[in-house]
């Protein structure tokens, strides 16, 4: 599903990536652990066309989206059409405040729908907006159902606990049905007691073969939901494994280190 090859990113001389590779199958939740600026955050936004790395290459399934030895890649009109294969949900929910939750999941998808009926004549099979709208609104729903808030369509960010905004961010991510779902330690924000539900949607995501990547200090979690995990240590991937292997069993010594300021993995 996701071949990520030799990234390097740096923000003038600070190298924060240097050599990041890896790979994902469809329906596979990987899990990226490590220290405070360790690259997790500048990774997820390469792979979200946030950031532009200087080198290397990412496919999704076999297309490649992004190569820095092809200048036709870097171009925005291919970037718009590559950034639908993610989706991302920000440390801090990154809500719109001044609209309504169900309008914060369906402004995006129908601006996709106007985009595609303007240049196609039809998106999904719909081929007038008030069609296609009908359905971005049912999808959304049904989505704000799935996590949970059907009864906050209305409400306003604002008026909203952070795990309840950052289901709605959540939820506004699946609206655009990415192949690969980001997620930017979704839950580091949280008062403890609100971190519970947020991480209980993940856990209900990957029942339904989402893939994921999840950059998470809740190292319990991780363990508990990824079927690989990456430690990363100064823009470089130190070890790579099963849960069990990372961190129950961890070869490297900074991996150990690592672990051990986390007394306790139990949920
Ligand atoms: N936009 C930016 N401009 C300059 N430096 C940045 C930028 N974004 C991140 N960095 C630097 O990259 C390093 C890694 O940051 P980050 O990817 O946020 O790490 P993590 O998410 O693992 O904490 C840090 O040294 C940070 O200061
Ligand atoms: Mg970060």
């Amino acid at each position: 599903m996701l071949k990520v090859e030799h990234i390097r990113k740096s923000f003038g001389k600070n190298v924060v990536l240097r050599d990041i590779s890896f790979s994902l199958k469809k329906g596979e939740v990987l899990s990226i652990i490590g220290s405070s600026g360790s690259g997790k955050t500048t990774l997820l936004r390469c792979l979200n066309f946030l950031e532009t790395p200087q080198h290397g290459k990412v496919s999704v399934g076999g297309e490649t989206v992004f190569d820095s030895e092809d200048e036709s890649s870097r171009k925005e009109s291919e970037i718009r059409k590559h950034r639908l294969h993610f989706g991302l949900v920000f440390q801090n929910f990154n809500l719109f405040p001044q609209y309504t939750v169900i309008d914060n999941i369906i402004l995006a998808p129908t601006l996709m729908a106007k985009e595609q009926l303007r240049q196609h004549g039809f998106c999904k099979g719909a081929d007038n907006m008030k069609q296609a709208q009908r359905m971005i609104r049912e999808t959304a729903e049904t989505l704000l159902q799935k996590v949970g808030l059907s009864e906050k369509s209305d409400a306003y960010p604002g008026s909203l606990s952070g795990g309840q905004q950052q289901r709605v961010a959540i939820a506004r991510a699946l609206a655009m049905e990415p192949d690969i779902l980001c997620f930017d330690e979704p839950t580091s924000a949280l008062d403890p007691e609100l971190t519970g539900e947020v991480l209980q949607v993940i856990r209900g995501l990957k029942n339904t073969e989402t893939t994921m990547i999840v950059v998470t200090h809740e190292i319990g979690f991780a363990r508990d939901v990824a079927d690989r995990i990456i430690f990363m240590d100064d823009g470089l991937i130190e070890e790579e494994g099963t849960p069990q292997q990372v961190i129950d069993n961890p070869h490297s010594a900074r991996t150990r280190e690592f672990l051990a300021r986390f007394k306790q993995f139990g949920d």
